[in-house]
């Protein structure tokens, strides 16, 4: 009997896949993710991987995509219904209740790394478990928090190197202003209603404000001419708009005014926003959030205003991957040590520990093989130094150490090992 991968998931393992699944491509993103996360003051959160299945219908929406037909819920032995986390904001605001953070300090920023699961449709960019970077920041207003967040996400992209991306931005209001505008929008295309496609037509009654983002060409057309959400905004949104944009153009961030963006998760009020790449087709979405400042309270806690993105972390490698941006190399052990006989091998895995001990990164080989055949793997595993090691070097205390790229060989004794290695290294 053989064992396959579950459908819309995948393994990250080292070098095995020639592509976006190398771990070590993961580890220096997460590695990157952790470095601007500490430079604009981000603290990790980390939750369960599941949690009450009503979290997330109050918190996303019944009338989503994500609850009505993408979550994975059970039940689970005292009969709760749980759900496997399809977003992160959700959780974090229920911890953040939970244990009372806003008595312990005004503004809480907060970022995670995570898997998240959504029963999705397979298509390229789709997965059922798939990884984001998010940033949650709680407590402030500003549209300086607002700006914060994009720019941290933006810059962040700018550090790996990624190039054409294009940030996307929009209010959507308060709840008022979203009321008034979904009934003028559903006025607007009532009577195209037979014309749209069959998606939007399921929309039109249970979320009319999707129906702006449908990628269908037809339904694009139609929209031409729709009313748009700012003439519902009210003043204070309006001006709030009006002052994130400034701050993003003083930043220097370019934007596009994209009036169609609502994004696909209820909580939302005022600045949305979408980084997308041209580069990954139809799931072109890099990462996107905006300002959610009823959520807290509607999940029980306090009034509090908040702002947050989430980012994919496979779109994201899978981009710097097609725009071939600098990526660090797989890792390679700096030492490969070949012992010859039985003895050799003894002591040969001292010599291994000692030097392991002084974090050196250093590998040898158990294997017996043949030297021509130990040494090809050592270069299959890009080894920078070989050293054979035998009952000559072992009486003498001198050994060799070859660099494999150059062909250099360099004499000394086994005792000055750890400094020539810790000079190279
Ligand atoms: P979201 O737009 O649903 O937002 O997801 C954020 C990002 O996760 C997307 O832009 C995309 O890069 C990636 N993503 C989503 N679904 C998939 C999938 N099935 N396969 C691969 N990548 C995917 C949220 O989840 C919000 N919680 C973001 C947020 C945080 N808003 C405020 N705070």
């Amino acid at each position: 009997m053989s064992y396959r991968i579950a459908k819309g998931v995948f393994d990250i393992l080292p070098k095995d896949a020639e592509d976006w699944r190398q771990s070590h491509l993961w580890q220096y993103l997460e590695s990157q993710v952790r470095m601007i996360c500490d430079v604009y003051g981000y603290r990790e959160v980390r939750t369960p991987l599941f949690e009450s299945t009503d979290l997330f219908t109050r918190s996303i929406g019944t009338d989503t995509d994500i609850v009505s037909k993408e979550m994975y819920t059970f039940q689970d032995k005292g009969n709760r219904s749980l759900t496997l986390r399809p977003e992160g904001t959700a959780p974090v605001m229920r911890a953040f209740i939970e244990k009372n953070l806003d008595q312990k300090g005004p503004i809480h920023k907060l970022f995670y790394l995570n898997p998240m699961f959504r029963y999705e449709r397979q298509q390229a960019g789709r997965y059922r478990q798939h990884h984001q970077f998010g940033v949650e920041a709680i407590g402030s207003g500003s549209p300086y928090q607002d700006v914060e967040v994009i720019q941290l996400l933006w810059k962040f992209y700018e550090r790996l190197g990624l190039k054409n991306l294009v940030l996307h931005i929009n209010s959507i209001g308060d709840v008022e202003a979203r009321k008034h505008f979904r009934e003028a929008l559903k006025s607007y295309l009532r009577p195209y209603l037979n014309d749209l496609s069959p998606e939007s037509q399921d929309r039109f009654e249970t979320n009319p404000l999707r129906i702006l983002d449908s990628k269908n060409e037809g339904d694009r057309k139609l929209l031409t001419d729709a009313p748009s959400i700012h003439d519902s905004l009210s003043p204070e949104s309006k001006e709030h708009f009006e002052h994130v944009c400034a701050l993003l153009k003083e930043e220097g961030i370019p934007f596009n005014f994209n009036l169609h963006l609502v994004r696909g998760l209820d909580y939302y009020n005022n600045t949305v926003f979408e980084i997308t790449s041209d580069e990954l087709g139809a799931q072109n979405s890099l990462g996107g959030g905006g300002r959610y400042d009823g959520l807290i309270k509607q999940l029980g806690g306090p009034d509090l205003p908040a702002f947050g993105f989430g980012a994919g972390i496979e779109r994201i490698i899978q981009v710097m991957l097609a725009q071939k941006v600098p990526l660090p190399a797989f890792p390679s052990p700096l030492l490969f040590i070949i012992p010859l006989g039985e003895e050799a091998q003894k002591r040969c895995f001292q010599i291994t520990s000692e030097l392991r001990a002084h974090n050196l990164s250093v590998e040898m080989d158990f294997s017996g093989k043949k030297l021509k055949n130990a040494m090809r793997y050592a270069d299959s595993i890009a080894a920078r130094y070989v050293a054979v090691i035998g009952e000559n070097e072992l009486a003498s205390e001198k050994i060799e150490i070859k660099e494999m790229v150059s062909g250099n060989v360099k004499s000394l004794p086994l005792n000055r090992l750890v400094d020539e290695l810790q000079k190279n290294a």
